[in-house]
């Protein structure tokens, strides 16, 4: 039978994965001595990540609700989008060309966690490449009152999209990875 692996919309890692978990809970994450250096500069990134998409979803709305002007708008949109997808697409590189090979063979029984993640960012880069597309398309219409309230409305639905697979990836790369790392250290990864 072919192992299907479990795609963004599921809930959580399985609980085969989340052994190592529960043996380092979150909250004890932060106190642990291998927390300082890579753990912590890479939930930095993450963190940066999630505050990228507040923002877009943030702007939406109020452009959307008339609280912030088409220019201003667009101005924001281009800086914080573009700063997104790029440091986005940099950022799994790094992670299926280094972290990922690195920290793999730890824990066997943590090994089919690396594979969600990897198809997640399969998943999650062609979905920047719409975003990024429908970020144009509503650019190019934010002069135009025509059309410019339904553009709207369905880029709304493009940042929601992103901000939810994000929320689930980050969440559950951070719930396997960093366990890893405190327990075994960061296998010559900086
Ligand atoms: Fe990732
Ligand atoms: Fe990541």
């Amino acid at each position: 039978m072919p192992d299907t692996l479990p795609d963004l919309t599921r809930d959580g890692l399985p609980p085969a994965l989340r052994v190592l978990v529960e043996e380092y809970p979150r909250e004890a994450w932060e106190a642990h001595p291998e927390f300082a250096g890579l753990v912590q500069f890479w939930l930095e990134r993450h963190m940066m990540f999630r505050k990228l998409g507040d923002l877009l979803q943030q702007d939406i709305e109020g452009l959307i609700d008339g609280g912030m002007g088409p220019r201003d708008y667009g101005g924001r949109l281009s800086r914080f989008g573009g700063m997104l997808i790029n440091q986005l697409h940099g950022h799994h590189q790094i992670e299926d060309m280094h972290y990922f090979p690195a920290l793999k063979g730890f824990d066997p029984r943590l090994e089919r966690g690396f594979d969600i993640l990897d198809r997640d960012h399969h998943e999650i880069d062609p979905m920047l490449h719409r975003f990024a597309e429908a970020a144009n398309g509503l650019l190019g219409r934010l002069d135009a009152p025509d059309g410019f309230r339904d553009a709207a409305g369905g880029f709304y639905g493009e940042v929601e999209g992103v901000q939810r697979v994000l929320a689930r990836h980050l969440a559950d790369e951070e719930d396997l990875i960093v366990p890893v790392i405190l327990k075994h250290g960061s296998g010559g990864l900086h």
